[in-house]
């Protein structure tokens, strides 16, 4: 073997060897502080700190539709719809409960309703089906053995929000 051919062969060498060491660390568990988190995935947020997402657009869109502001209504009634067709795509199960399934058919079609009332403009529609939406709220708070969270339509406005159309 002559000296550029002895030279290019341990070059091989430790190519392929930086390449194997580059390689397995890459696909090594990430470890420590700086490892990506699994809460920052979307799928892993807790369902309750949906619920409290779903409660407060759901407030929301109490005081705009109580004020004709229909554009800021269908905001927030699409922000419930989007929330809740997450929480049913990710299969929700809660000690052998199918929330998922429970979100879609009881709150999904109040959601549905609702647009009706908020492209109809129609005020008295909406209110009535809000009620019936709080009644769905509850009653699945019930079956998912939850009965403890009750929620209300809300009396007084304590977001620091003009909920007004103009
Ligand atoms: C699929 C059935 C279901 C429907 C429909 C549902 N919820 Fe819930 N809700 C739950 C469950 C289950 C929890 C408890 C979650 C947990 O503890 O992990 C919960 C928790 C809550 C909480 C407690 C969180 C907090 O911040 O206090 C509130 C408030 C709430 N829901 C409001 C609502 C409102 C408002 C609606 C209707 C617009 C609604 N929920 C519709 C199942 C449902």
């Amino acid at each position: 073997m002559d000296s550029t051919l002895r030279y290019f062969t341990l070059f091989l060498v430790a190519m392929t060897f930086a390449l194997v060491t580059s390689c397995t660390r890459e696909t090594e568990p990430a470890e420590g502080p700086d490892a990506p988190s699994e809460v920052s995935q979307p799928d892993e947020i807790p369902l309750i700190y949906h619920m409290s997402f779903i409660s407060r657009y759901t407030q929301k869109l109490y005081f705009a539709g109580d004020a004709e502001n229909w554009e800021l209504a269908d905001i927030y009634n699409h922000e419930i719809e989007e929330i809740s067709e997450d929480i049913v795509a990710r299969g929700e199960m809660h000690d052998g409960i199918d929330i998922s399934q429970l979100m879609e058919s009881m709150l999904l079609p109040q959601v549905e309703r609702l647009e009706e009332a908020i492209d109809a403009g129609d005020r008295r529609m909406f209110l009535d089906r809000y009620n019936v939406m709080i009644q769905s709220c509850n009653n699945c708070h019930q079956s998912s053995d939850y009965g403890a969270v009750k929620v209300t339509v809300p009396e007084s406005n304590s977001f620091n929000q003009d909920f007004s159309a103009n």
